[in-house]
Parts: structure tokens; C-alpha cells; sequence
């Protein structure tokens, strides 16, 4: 099922960034000042959202993903969970999130048909993860998380962006979670997206480095893929309830397995995370594209995606969007 790309790549998988708001400014993602609110009209409404999922479902997508910002803080998410888990053809919807709003809209989400759960957290010290965050409470996040386990979530996944000078003391801590929950703990290489003052392109630590302060510790033992669609490489350690898994988009370019589209909170659906080439769906639905019309939309973005992202390249240009306009 789903559409081939130049490159023998079938996309599956949407991810859709429906707003790009959110309650905290991690410093990687957000500036401080926070964003320019954007008028209503801007972003796709939740109907026409639902009509774009119905659109690419009928040409094999079978999992989504909700992303941000911070998806929860958009009004009524539940009952877009609810309509897209009745497209025909999804059959997986899983959510990027930061956990805050996790314990007030979990138990709706669940029932209405939300199957699987990411949440990001980069420190397990208070203190830190209040100065990342800028203005978090590393207890919110963690009650999402225990609501997230409790409401049998399955997998729950963990995302710690490690960050050079920053939280790259804690990776081993991190492997201590999945000795006492069965979370499964991915590092993630810090990418210099959307940051221009040099400050992100010395703070990446490599997955060889992390990986082998772990193995220095502890044996890793490779396992098949945790349940879902994405690039992390997964490890279990002897007597663990949970997993250990690496993503490295800079490293180790996982662009030979892509089956993903993403598509922007303002309507631009995009081939590749990092390329700047979009197509405006809201302009096209807005004029009154017709669902055939739509799925041509989508063909040509399936078409346009590129071999692999440049960001390890001599000479990568920064790309002016920052992460919460994207949508991790
Ligand atoms: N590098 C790596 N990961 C990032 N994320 C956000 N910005 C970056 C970056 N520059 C992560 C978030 C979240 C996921 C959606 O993407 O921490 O877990
Ligand atoms: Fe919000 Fe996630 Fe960006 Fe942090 S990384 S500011 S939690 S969207």
C-alpha cells in the first residue's frame, strides 16, 4: 500500500503539524518572546484537515501523526482524533507531544481513538528542564507521562534531544527509565535547524558517542522495531522493561527509509523535513480543488521528494523555519 517516490520509497505516513503554538520555549524550537499569533484563517480548520487525510488515505496512507507545536494546545483535538480515526484506510494515529496537557486529554484521546503517544523530555532534573523549556514544570511533563503508561498506551516512546553542554550527562540516567518503566528512551541528534548564531552546530553528539557511553555501562542487545513507522534503531538491555533506541538524522541519514509526508499547520505540505520546497494545499482547497485535484497535489509532493537531506554536507544552509513551524 501507498504511493512509490522516485527512489522505490512508499509513503505510508502523514504527519500533520496542527498548530505551530505551544505552552513551553524549548530554546531549540522556540524563541523566547514566543510567536506571532497567527490569525484563525491561517491555519487549515479541522474539517478540511480531515478532507486532506481522507484525500491521502485513499492513495495508501495508513498512519498519522499529530504533531505541533504543541497539538494539544489546539481546541477540540479530541474530535479531530475522532473523525480521522473513522477515515477509511487509517488504521494508526499517533501524537508528538509534551505531555503537559497529557493527564487533562489522554483519557478522551484514547477513547477516541488515539493509539500511540511520543513525548518529548530532554532533562530528568527540574532545574534543567525548567531552563530548557524556558518555562516548564519537568513534573507536568513527567504526569503526562505516567498518565500516558497508565492509560495503556502502547508503545509509549520518550524523546530526549541530546544536546552537547546541556543534557548529555543524563544519557545514562535515561536508560535507568527503561529498567523501571517499559518506556522506550530514543536519543536524538540535536539538528541546527532554524538557528543561525552558530550556537546549535557545536552541540551535536553523535550516536556513535552516545551509544557507546551507554555500551560502556551496559550490553546492548538489538531488537526488531518498537511498533510504529520511525527511524530509531532499538536496543534492549539485559532485565528491562523497555527499550533504547537511537535516531540519527545527522550521522547516519535514515533518508533511504522515508516514507513520510508532513504537512504544515498553515496548510504547505512538504516532501522532506528539510527542504523548502512546499505545496499550498490551504490555497488550493480554499479555491475549491476537488478531491482528484487534491490527490495530484499530493502525487507531485510524493514525486518531489528528495534522495536525502544536505544537513551533513559541507555548506549546509540553515533553513530560516524553526522546528515549531515545521513540526518535528
Ligand atoms: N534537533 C533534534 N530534535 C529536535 N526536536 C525539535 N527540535 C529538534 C532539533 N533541532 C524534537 C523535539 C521533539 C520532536 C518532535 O523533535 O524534541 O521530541
Ligand atoms: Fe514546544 Fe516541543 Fe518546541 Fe518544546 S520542542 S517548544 S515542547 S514544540
Amino acid at each position: 500500500m501507498g504511493l512509490e517516490d522516485g527512489y522505490f520509497r512508499t509513503v505510508n505516513y502523514l504527519r500533520i503539524s496542527i498548530t505551530d503554538k505551544c505552552n513551553l520555549r524549548c530554546i531549540y524550537c522556540m524563541p523566547a518572546e514566543g510567536i506571532k499569533l497567527k490569525a484563525h484563517e491561517e491555519l487549515l480548520r479541522f474539517e478540511e484537515l480531515t478532507e486532506l487525510v481522507k484525500v491521502a488515505a485513499e492513495l495508501g496512507v495508513t498512519k498519522v501523526r499529530l504533531t505541533g507545536g504543541e497539538p494539544l494546545v489546539r481546541k477540540n483535538m479530541v474530535s479531530f482524533v475522532e473523525a480521522i480515526a473513522q477515515v477509511p484506510g487509517i488504521d494508526d494515529i499517533a501524537l508528538t507531544t509534551n505531555g503537559v496537557l497529557l493527564p487533562k486529554l489522554g483519557p478522551a484521546l484514547k477513547q477516541a481513538g488515539l493509539k500511540r503517544v511520543n513525548v518529548s523530555l530532554d532533562s530528568l532534573q527540574p532545574a534543567r528542564f525548567r531552563w530548557i523549556t524556558r518555562v516548564g514544570e519537568w513534573i507536568d511533563t513527567w504526569a503526562g507521562i505516567e498518565t500516558a503508561l497508565e492509560l495503556g498506551f502502547d508503545p509509549v516512546k520518550i524523546n530526549m534531544v541530546v544536546i552537547r553542554g546541556v543534557n548529555d550527562d543524563e544519557i545514562l540516567d535515561f536508560v535507568d527509565l527503561t529498567y523501571r518503566y517499559p518506556l522506550h528512551v530514543r536519543f536524538i541528534e540535536f539538528m541546527p535547524i532554524g538557528t543561525s548564531d552558530g550556537w546549535a552546530q557545536k552541540r551535536l553528539v553523535p550516536y556513535a558517542e552516545i551509544k557507546e557511553i551507554i555500551e560502556k555501562r551496559v550490553e546492548l542487545i538489538p531488537v526488531k522495531s518498537v511498533k510504529g513507522n520511525g527511524p530509531a534503531k532499538y536496543y534492549q538491555l539485559p532485565g528491562t522493561k523497555g527499550t533504547v533506541g537511537f535516531i540519527s538524522p545527522i550521522t547516519n541519514h535514515f533518508c533511504q527509509h522515508c516514507n513520510r509526508l508532513r504537512l504544515t499547520a498553515e496548510g504547505k505540505l512538504r516532501p522532506c523535513l528539510h527542504s523548502s520546497w512546499e505545496i499550498d494545499l490551504k490555497a488550493s482547497l480554499r479555491a475549491g480543488a476537488s478531491r482528484e485535484q487534491l490527490a495530484e497535489l499530493f502525487r507531485e509532493a510524493i514525486r518531489r521528494k528528495p534522495q536525502h537531506h544536505t544537513m551533513s554536507d559541507d555548506g549546509w544552509q540553515d533553513q530560516p523555519r524553526m522546528m515549531y513551524q515545521i513540526g518535528g
